[in-house]
């Protein structure tokens, strides 16, 4: 097992006040029901922007909340890593909003495209940012507004997505710490290209900018095929749990807590079975935010750590999957 480079010092989260449930579908016309949504999900209710709320300005309640909690001021965060499938701009980065919004003045701020494992990505550039020397602290943030980008007359797509923020501030480990020193034991990631067309967004990019039609069609909303992107998800979160322990030396039995992307609460159950890991040391809250892509496990780590379930010296491990096809892990000493 290699000796942690960078701890996790703070997190924090941002979450839209209004709540949509699932019964709030039949308002819209749509063809669906609680039955179907929480047998097939576990999803419940999802959070979901008002007017005025964007992503940045969810991004920057959960970086402040990170911040205080890890003590760390606006001027010493040396980089803002964000991870985001729904920038309020096309550009420039909404990393750089937030930097604005912060007064983060000496950081270096982008984002990372890497939908739904996007935190984890955002979690293994800075641990790579602290090893090189390169920064000290940086803030990490996973934030999605998925109702901007969602079909809400596609019943297949909406009812599983929601709005919200999740950060952490990560910084270096003490190199003369004790034996077990908290921080990072293990970071894997992985892609696929070749199955991007899966779970996608056609037009209103560069290639078939937005147009009258594009906008008749939809075609630059959220496509996606429901049961491929399943199959694939269970099949990576798996290879992605197992690499992680691999690399870290450990087994299921030794994780204390793990924290699955929330997409799905038969995609968790699969993953935490493989891992070897029971579903009380799992921690679930896809019935109270549904999928809120790169948001989800920042929002619930931040959640376990403020409800006690991680404290000191417990071992957590993250795992993620998304667009892409992307996914993702991370073991942690707390
Ligand atoms: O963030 C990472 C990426 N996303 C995911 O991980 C999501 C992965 N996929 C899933 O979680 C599941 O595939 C879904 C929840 C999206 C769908 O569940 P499913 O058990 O795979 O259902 P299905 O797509 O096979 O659809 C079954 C039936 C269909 O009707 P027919 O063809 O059997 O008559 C759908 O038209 O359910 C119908 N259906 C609905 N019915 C009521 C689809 N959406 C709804 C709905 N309400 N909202």
């Amino acid at each position: 097992m290699k000796r942690p480079l960078a701890y996790i010092a703070g997190t924090g989260r941002g979450i839209p006040a209004k709540v949509m449930t699932n019964q709030d579908f039949a308002a819209l016309g749509l063809e669906t029901n609680d039955e179907w949504i929480v047998e097939r999900t576990g999803i419940r209710e999802r959070h979901i922007t008002a007017e005025g709320e964007t992503t940045c300005s969810m991004a920057a309640t959960a970086s402040r909340q990170a911040m205080e909690r890890a003590g760390v001021t606006a001027g010493e965060i040396d980089a803002i890593v964000l991870s985001t499938a729904t920038p309020d701009r096309l550009l420039p980065a909404t990393a750089v909003d937030l930097q604005a919004e912060l007064g983060a003045s000496r950081a270096a701020a982008f984002d990372i495209g890497a939908a739904c494992a996007g935190f984890i990505f955002a979690a293994s550039v800075a641990e790579g940012l602290i090893a090189t020397g390169t920064a000290e602290t940086v803030l990490i943030v996973g934030a999605e507004r998925m109702s901007s980008i969602i079909d809400w007359t596609d019943r297949a797509t909406c009812v599983l997505f929601g709005d919200g923020a999740g950060a952490a501030v990560m910084k270096r480990t003490n190199p003369s710490a004790g034996p077990h020193p908290k921080g990072v034991l293990a970071t894997y990631m992985r892609s696929d290209g070749t199955l991007a067309d899966l779970l996608y967004r056609p037009a209103g990019g560069a290639t078939i900018p937005f147009s009258a039609q594009v906008l008749a069609d939809r075609s630059h909303l959220v496509k996606m095929a429901g049961r491929e992107v399943f199959k694939h998800a269970v099949r990576s979160m798996a290879d992605a749990t197992d690499r992680a322990l691999d690399l870290a030396k450990l087994t299921g039995k030794d994780i204390d807590l793990l924290i699955p992307h929330q997409a799905n609460v038969r995609i968790i159950e699969a993953t935490a079975k493989h891992a070897n890991v029971s579903m009380d040391k799992v921690y679930v809250n896809v019935d109270r935010y549904g999928n809120t892509s790169s948001a989800s496990v920042a929002i619930a780590l931040d959640e376990a750590i403020e409800k006690g379930v991680i404290t000191e010296g417990k071992t957590v491990m993250l795992v993620a999957f998304g667009a892409g096809f992307t996914w993702a892990s991370m073991i942690v000493r707390f």
